[in-house]
């Protein structure tokens, strides 16, 4: 049977600043997804460790450097979201990690850039707009790392009011 999850997103700092906040969380809520977390945050090198504590063991010190350094250069936005099967949901509505890969109506397809930058990085992607669990249990590793149970609400929406 599918399963009621939660997943952690990040609005990346690229996303913030370019003032595709709003628009990147309309997708969400236009799909039936429901918020029952968010806040703004800026990240210190402790969090980036803790939450690519990973990321250095499955793609190398650059890759975990560049990341966890480009997380720190502004705020960045954090979002709880929990529906059904959501975390595999939000993925594939995130699309594909390098943004030139990323399919035509994914939120990397339709809004990142491959840049300059990237080039020069030598295929380290930093800019990509966007954070999402990549599985259950990383999930709900992330969810709580970055909230606490007072951070989250419970509350029912139009769609569970009336619909099923
Ligand atoms: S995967 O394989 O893309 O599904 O892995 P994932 O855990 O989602 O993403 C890895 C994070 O590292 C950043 N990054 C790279 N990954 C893979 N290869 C290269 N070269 C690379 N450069 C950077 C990538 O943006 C992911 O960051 P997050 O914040 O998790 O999306």
């Amino acid at each position: 049977m599918a399963a009621l999850e939660r997943t952690l997103v990040l609005l990346k700092p690229d996303a913030v600043a370019r003032g595709l906040a709003g628009r990147i969380l309309q997708r969400f809520e236009d799909a039936g997804l429901k918020v029952v977390g968010t806040k703004m945050v800026r990240i210190d090198a402790d969090l980036a460790k803790r939450h690519y504590f990973d990321l250095e063991e499955r793609f190398g010190k650059s890759v975990f450097d560049v990341t966890a350094n480009f997380m720190q250069t502004g705020p960045v936005i954090a979002l709880v979201l929990e529906g059904v099967e959501v975390v595999a949901t939000v993925r594939r509505m995130v699309g594909a990690t390098f943004p030139n890969q990323a399919l035509p109506g994914t939120i990397r397809g339709d809004f990142a850039h491959t840049s300059k930058a990237y080039t020069e990085a030598k295929g380290i992607v930093a800019a990509n707009l966007i954070h999402a669990s990549g599985n259950v249990e990383e999930a709900k590793y992330e969810v709580e790392l970055w909230f606490s149970e007072t951070e989250l609400f419970d509350y029912q929406t139009v769609a569970e009011r009336y619909l099923f």
